[in-house]
């Protein structure tokens, strides 16, 4: 065990011993099979982040904030709970220190394409399911760039939006709600 000085000064012309070999052998089998699985698994892993990503103006963005927020009956609704959309688009847009629209309401087992993006600063996105401490999702929320978030949820409840990025004074009240109704 290499806990003291090797006595002998040459130890590096020592030749090494099978023990030594044998675990570098694993470790570069492991390190070579985890390279190869990296592209192997963006293509085909079921965890992975959607990726879908556009150049968007924060105005332009905001106007489609606006107008899905405004819930005229033409994309989405307002129920006595929050904005409700009426097709798979959902906008969401952040602010310091707010999510707009601030309470979401969508239906389990249904796919949404939730638009992300920010108005001033950099923001996270992330998702809590009340009572349970785990995250379900997380991600940048940076100006400029429109994310396309396809999600799906399976469990009918209340989840936390949070910024996980600090974003100023305001940061830890940045909080903003999904309702997610009916399902199985
Ligand atoms: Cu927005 Cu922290």
């Amino acid at each position: 065990m290499p806990i003291t000085s090797p006595q002998a000064r040459n130890w590096w012309s020592i030749p090494i011993g099978r023990a030594e070999k044998t675990w570098l052998g694993i470790v570069v089998v492991l390190g070579v099979a985890m390279f190869v699985m990296m592209p192997i698994w963006h293509a085909f892993g079921a965890q992975n982040s959607p990726t879908e990503t556009y150049r968007v103006s924060p105005d332009a963005f905001w106007q489609k904030v606006d107008a899905f927020n405004a819930a005229t009956g033409q994309v989405s609704v307002r129920t006595d709970q929050g904005v409700k959309p009426i097709g798979d688009d959902v906008y969401l847009g952040a602010m310091r220190y707010f999510w707009v629209p601030n309470t979401l309401v969508l239906e389990a087992g249904r796919k949404y394409r939730i638009h992300v993006s920010s108005r001033d600063v950099n923001h996270g996105f992330s998702i809590h399911r009340e009572g349970e401490p785990s995250q379900k999702a997380n991600f940048q929320v940076v100006p400029g760039y429109e994310y396309v978030l396809t999600m799906t949820f399976d469990q009918p409840g209340i989840y936390n939006v949070i910024c996980q990025e600090y974003c100023g004074l305001g940061h830890q009240i940045m909080i903003g709600k999904i309702i997610v109704e009916g399902g199985n």
